[in-house]
């Protein structure tokens, strides 16, 4: 295919003030790439050199779309606003091929194939302009295709009739201009309409009018859906998650309830797994072989390997986590937590920025914090590390086979050896060398007998409690005062 004449233009100018947001629609993310991404996509992945028309916002635009890997992109500013028409002429200077493809940035369900088989057609008919129209039960919003006595017109919603307004064949956004009729018609278009906007769509009435061949293409709705306010947002989400969902489901992943699962464009999961109800996967995370992601799981930038469980209600971001893994329930991974194989991490745990090794276990109730932590060690229940001194953080490294116990607190800088042992309940507060046993709480003190004493107090204490002591009356036939009873309505008040 000669898709080397053509270029194309997409346009990203626009305030969207039906967004109602402050921040430009284009940047909204859909399953977490932002909507502007998904028409440079397609187009980068043809191989046709890009123009991206920015105004509103631009500056934040550019800054998204240099954080990717897509090359062969220029700019060009619409410092005013004026309609999509008026975007595509301050472009001009630019247009170097033969053919200028449009499209409207707002139009994320675009595919590669749709973009392809409309220069096929338009290469093939000759074609002046080109463009894609589909049906809709509800075209509210979007510019009319109408067709009688061999013209073709695109009317804006705003400027249709009533009759008019009753057709449901609707403008896509995507066209495709020969760039000889673009440049001799572009300089033709007026604001006189609803909007005072400059249309584009406007150069396929001047083309039909002109007894131009103009190619119209149908494709599927849902492929060409416009993301002009936060619901079709939404719908257009739903879509594509539904779209990654079902590829995932043909890789040989399982789903238990797929309909309340959200999963980012950019993760991975592999065949075997198992998803949960309720599970969110977002940025780039990638699930191994044979993995179990239990019920609202939310895992976020993060790697998990074969063969490992994370358990309902568990939250991991910027981790990695080894395979034969066991996390959760209710567990908290976070700032590059880095688990070994066969590690099996409890419910009420949460890891910062540490490292464990090999079959280490914090079953229960546990902070680990900047702490590097060796092969085959046991976290006893409740213990948490103080890496924080009010002013800095400090590192813990716990070496191999060390047993922490029960409701310890370490605090940083510390250094727990080889095989060494905590008491439970102590606060270790110095350098336990390997193979020793550090206890740091109070000795223990049994005093015979004291249960007796002790109960026979507690039980004078209750006594005591059965014969109130009343404030003393201030004569013999004044009542003893009941503070609630004796409140004054505010009748009493009134009458005073
Ligand atoms: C447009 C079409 C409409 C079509 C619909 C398909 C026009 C006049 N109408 O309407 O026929 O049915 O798309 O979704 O084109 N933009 C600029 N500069 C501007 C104005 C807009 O760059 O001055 C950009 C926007 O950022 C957006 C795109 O152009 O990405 C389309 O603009 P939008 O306002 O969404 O057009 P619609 O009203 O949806
Ligand atoms: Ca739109």
């Amino acid at each position: 295919m000669k898709i080397a004449s053509v270029q194309a233009l997409v346009l990203a100018a626009g305030k969207a003030t039906r967004f109602k947001t402050t921040k430009n629609k284009l940047l909204a993310p859909v399953c977490g790439r932002p909507m502007v991404l998904y028409p440079l996509q397609a187009l980068n992945s043809l191989g046709i050199a890009t123009t991206v028309i920015v105004g509103h916002q631009a500056e934040a635009l550019k800054e998204t779309i240099a954080a990717t890997k897509l090359n062969g992109i220029s700019y060009v500013t619409q410092t005013e606003q004026l309609g999509t028409g008026h975007a595509v002429a301050s472009s001009q200077a630019l247009w170097n091929q033969d053919h200028i493809l449009v499209l409207n940035g707002d139009l994320p369900l675009i595919t590669p194939e749709l973009i392809e088989n409309l220069i096929l057609n338009h290469l093939t008919k000759d074609a002046s302009v080109s463009l894609y129209a589909t049906h809709v039960i509800d075209p509210h919003g979007y510019g009319r295709v109408i067709t009688a006595d061999n013209l073709v017109t695109i009317v804006e919603e705003k400027d249709c009739t009533p009759e008019q307004r009753e057709v449901t064949r609707i403008n896509a956004g995507v066209y495709l201009f020969k760039k000889d009729f673009l440049t001799s018609f572009i300089t033709k278009l007026g604001n006189s309409n609803a909007h005072q906007e400059y249309y584009l769509p406007d150069l396929i009435n001047f083309a039909s009018q002109d007894g131009l061949t103009v190619e119209i293409l149908n494709a599927p709705f849902d492929n060409l859906r416009g993301t002009n306010t936060l619901e079709e947002l939404w719908a257009v989400e739903q879509i594509k998650r539904s779209e990654l969902i079902s590829y995932w489901m043909s890789q040989g992943v399982r789903f238990s309830l797929a309909q309340n699962v959200h999963i980012d464009v950019d993760c991975e999961i592999g065949a075997d797994s198992f998803i949960g109800a309720g599970v969110i996967l977002l940025r780039g995370t990638k699930i191994g072989n044979n993995c179990n992601i239990g019920a609202y799981a939310v895992i976020e930038n993060s790697t998990i390997n074969d063969n490992s469980t994370i358990h309902s209600h568990s939250v991991i971001e910027d981790s990695t986590v080894g395979s034969n893994v066991s996390v959760g329930p209710f567990a908290r991974l976070r700032n590059n937590a880095v688990l070994g194989d066969n590690v099996g991490i409890g419910n009420f745990v949460e890891i910062k920025n540490s490292t464990l090794g090999e079959s280490t276990k914090a079953k229960h109730l546990a902070y680990l914090g900047d702490a590097t932590i060796g092969q085959q060690v046991n976290i006893g229940a409740g213990s948490i590390i103080c890496n924080w001194d009010g002013v800095q953080k400090h590192r813990t490294v716990i070496k191999d086979k060390a047993y922490i116990g029960a409701n310890n607190t370490l605090v940083a800088p510390l250094e727990v050896g080889t095989g060494a042992y905590t008491a439970a309940g102590s606060t270790i507060t110095q350098t336990v060398p390997a193979n020793d046993l550090a206890i740091a709480r109070s000795r223990q003190v049994n005093k015979t007998g004291y249960a007796e004493k002790i109960r026979a107090k507690a039980a004078q204490r209750a006594d005591n409690k059965t014969t109130p002591t009343y404030p003393k009356a201030a004569s013999e036939e004044e009542e003893p005062v009941h503070i609630i009873a004796a409140r004054k309505s505010s009748s009493d008040c009134d009458s005073q």
